[in-house]
């Protein structure tokens, strides 16, 4: 069942391209449009939409994290994320308007379910993005965008969130399209990017024994931050979540530009510090507001550890280990740039002599709230 593996997750990490390319399969054209017709909710509605809210737990939290950004350029509709345990206590604003979507790998998760019949009592409409067939998120939905990544059985997501994130890709292209913004060249260049993804994604996992060794290096530390900025920041979320789960370490992960607000106090001698590094093309800002947070980090004594794009020669000199990504546009980077992550949890877990696939204290679908 494993495939030759030594556990689920190693094998659901190398799933991860075809998972990807299965998520697109027969959703895009050669011509760069998308083809959703499984989103039963008619054009006409979509264009009358005003707010999408996104709503989900743990791992998939981060894809919608994610989502917000894509969603807001391409659309230029408010989004807002939130975690579904919270979003019902607060009483939202919502109405028939309101697109609401609830991503769910397991499409079970208690509090994601309640999350979503609190929106459509209040008459908004519900796209689910999920990946289990025919379960109870998706049936309750008024439209679903299965992610197609195949079975997951480790406990700790991976191909179901980089299927997430494809998915919501996805979601946010074709509101664009079906509403019609400034960004329609855009739109399908970057669906075309992401039918090579699955390649890129190929080439990350081709290249991560160093990041193995590295893991098995820091095995013996007590905590790990994570840091990035704009889409980078869900990412650094996301690679402290793993490793918390599956290593049972402290790990953390910041805003870089809250760094100064606070969490530059932890940062002490050999203190691994994760930075997510945006591409150094299109959105430069971005990318050296990163970098001088390197500086001050590292000038801190922090042992930095740096995911940015292959060629990014800014970022050498305050590298203490370097780990490459292809390139790849700003907001889709997260595909390339978990997957490092992914493999840094699994290996650094194993090193400390944990069950990957059945972390202590964790069940792979939570149908309590
Ligand atoms: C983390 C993880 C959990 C799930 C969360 C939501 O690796 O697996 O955080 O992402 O419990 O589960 P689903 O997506 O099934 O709603």
């Amino acid at each position: 069942e494993k495939g030759g593996y030594a556990s689920f997750m190693l094998k659901e990490i190398a799933d991860q391209p075809q998972a990807v390319a299965d998520t697109l399969l027969g959703r895009v054209d050669g011509e760069g449009a998308l083809h959703l017709d499984e989103v039963r909710i008619p054009a006409a509605e979509l264009r009358e939409v005003d707010k999408v809210v996104i709503v989900a737990c743990g791992t998939a939290f981060h894809a919608g994290m994610i989502a917000k950004y894509a969603i807001e350029h391409w659309t230029r509709l408010p989004c807002e994320t939130e975690l579904a345990s919270e979003f019902r206590y607060r009483d939202p604003i919502l109405d028939q308007r309101t697109l609401v979507v609830a991503i769910s790998q397991s499409g079970e998760t208690m509090d994601t379910l309640m999350a979503l019949r609190h929106a459509r009592e209040q008459g908004a409409k519900v796209l689910a993005i999920c990946n289990t067939n025919g379960s109870t998120i998706p049936r309750e939905s008024d439209a679903v965008l299965y992610t197609h990544a195949g079975p997951e059985v480790a406990v700790a997501s991976t191909k179901a969130f980089l299927t997430q994130l494809v998915a919501c890709y996805l979601v946010a292209l074709y509101l664009g399209q079906v509403r019609g913004t400034k960004w329609g060249d855009e739109i399908r260049t970057v669906v075309r990017q992401l039918s090579a993804i699955s390649d890129e994604v190929d080439r990350v996992l081709e290249t991560m024994e160093p990041v193995r060794e590295l893991a098995r290096s820091l095995a013996h530390h007590d905590t790990v931050l994570f840091v990035g900025r704009h889409v980078g920041y869900p990412v650094a979320l996301e690679g402290a979540l793993k490793l918390k789960e599956l290593a049972y370490m402290h790990a953390e992960g910041f805003a870089a530009g809250e760094l100064k607000h606070g969490p530059i106090a932890l940062i002490e001698e050999g203190l691994p510090v994760v930075v997510i590094v945006p591409s150094p093309r299109g959105r430069s800002v971005l990318h050296d507001k990163i970098v001088s947070n390197i500086q001050e980090i590292r000038a801190r004594g922090a042992r930095t550890v740096v995911v940015a794009e292959e060629g990014d020669e800014a970022v050498v000199p305050y590298a203490d280990h370097l780990i490459t990504v292809p390139a790849t546009p700003t907001l889709l980077q997260p595909l390339v740039a978990t997957v490092p992550l992914q493999v840094f949890a699994c290996e650094l877990a194993t090193a400390r002599g944990n069950e990957v696939d059945q972390p202590r204290n964790l069940a792979k679908s939570v149908t309590v709230e």
